[in-house]
């Protein structure tokens, strides 16, 4: 796809954090580059330490990269006219907690200068997309944590912009709280809006995330679309069976290719998935039993340890 279409760009951007006064600096991020394109939810995925809030800050323009370049829908962004397009959620954000839902999102409608005459409106339409019409009139301090990260949700949207932020949308939520954020990801998403988030809940990214980039003490370490390694052809099976004499294992090898693992009472076995059904019926043929037969599926999180392995290594 063509960089025209890419809604966030960052090219070799570096960062370097003077810990204090005459202390050596850190470098935290290595010269990073990756793109989001439109319409897309775009997992920027690490682990603690990596460097992603600090990606994000810099693309906020909260922070200033110490070398390299990001642009924001074809803007650079020292710019800031294109912020009206942008919506932010912080991570750990921090909200006025005496306000109620309700006052919260007036409050920052008034900031980000959406109009009086459609304001009230607005905030009503957000409260009742993020689920909290009940609890507008309540004050912020007697949310559980999924209400408040909903209400920062509806933050981040109450300017109704076209690229949306998100520092760690998940943390702190039970699956409830996840699977009801994970929705409104993708709810925005059919809205064509474009989601950048952060985070290392790795089965969140499976779920709604199109594409990844995975970062490793600020370099980054794999890029690649979220169906590319849950669905990438080859796949292999783990299959248990018992009762099956030795000679029958051997005949499974040499005949379909099975790796197997253990003699006896149980034997595993990794199998290429067009054979499992002629593994099976040997299996069965022979009066053996079968104990289970498991997908092996290439997961993000083995690519996940492999990245952070590999720059450890
Ligand atoms: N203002 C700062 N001054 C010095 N070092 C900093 C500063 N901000 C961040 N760092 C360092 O930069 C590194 C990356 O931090 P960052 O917050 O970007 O990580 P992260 O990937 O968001 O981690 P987490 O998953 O814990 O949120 C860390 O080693 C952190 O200590
Ligand atoms: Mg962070």
């Amino acid at each position: 796809m063509s960089s025209e279409s890419e809604i966030v760009q960052i090219q070799d951007v570096v960062k370097d954090f003077r810990p204090g006064f005459g202390l050596r600096k850190k470098r935290v991020l290595h010269g990073i580059t990756f793109g989001v394109k439109a319409g897309e939810i775009f997992g920027f995925v690490g682990p603690n330490g990596a460097g992603k809030t600090t990606t994000l800050k810099v693309l906020m323009g909260l922070i200033r990269a110490t070398s390299g370049t990001a642009k924001i829908l074809g803007h650079d962004i020292t710019e800031t006219a294109f912020r009206s397009e942008v919506g932010f959620l912080p991570e750990n954000a921090y909200f006025y907690d005496y306000l109620t839902g309700r006052e919260l999102l007036d409050f920052y409608a008034r900031l980000s200068g959406v109009d009086s005459s459609i304001r009230a409106k607005r905030v009503d339409t957000l409260l009742d997309w993020v689920g909290l019409s009940h609890a507008g009139d309540a004050r912020i301090r007697t949310y559980s944590k999924g209400m408040a990260q909903r209400v920062g949700i509806a933050q981040a949207l109450v300017h109704d912009p076209s690229v949306v932020f998100l520092d760690e949308p998940m943390s702190g939520l039970d699956p409830i709280g996840r699977k009801e954020i994970r929705d409104l990801i993708i709810r925005l998403r059919s809205e064509g809006k474009t989601v950048f988030m952060n985070t290392h809940i790795l089965s969140d990214v499976e779920m709604v995330c199109d594409r990844v980039a995975i970062i490793v003490h600020g370099k980054i370490r794999y890029q690649g679309h979220t169906q590319e390694f849950l669905d990438d052809g080859e796949h292999q099976c783990e299959i248990m069976v018992s009762g099956v004499e030795p000679e029958v294992a051997a005949r499974l090898e040499e005949q379909h290719g099975a790796e197997l693992r253990g003699v006896g009472a149980r034997v595993e076995m990794t199998v290429p998935e067009k054979k499992v059904e002629a593994v099976l019926e040997s299996v069965l043929a022979a009066r053996g039993r079968v104990l289970s037969v498991t997908p092996h599926r290439v997961s993000l999180e083995s690519i996940f340890l492999d990245a952070v392995r590999e720059e450890e290594a």
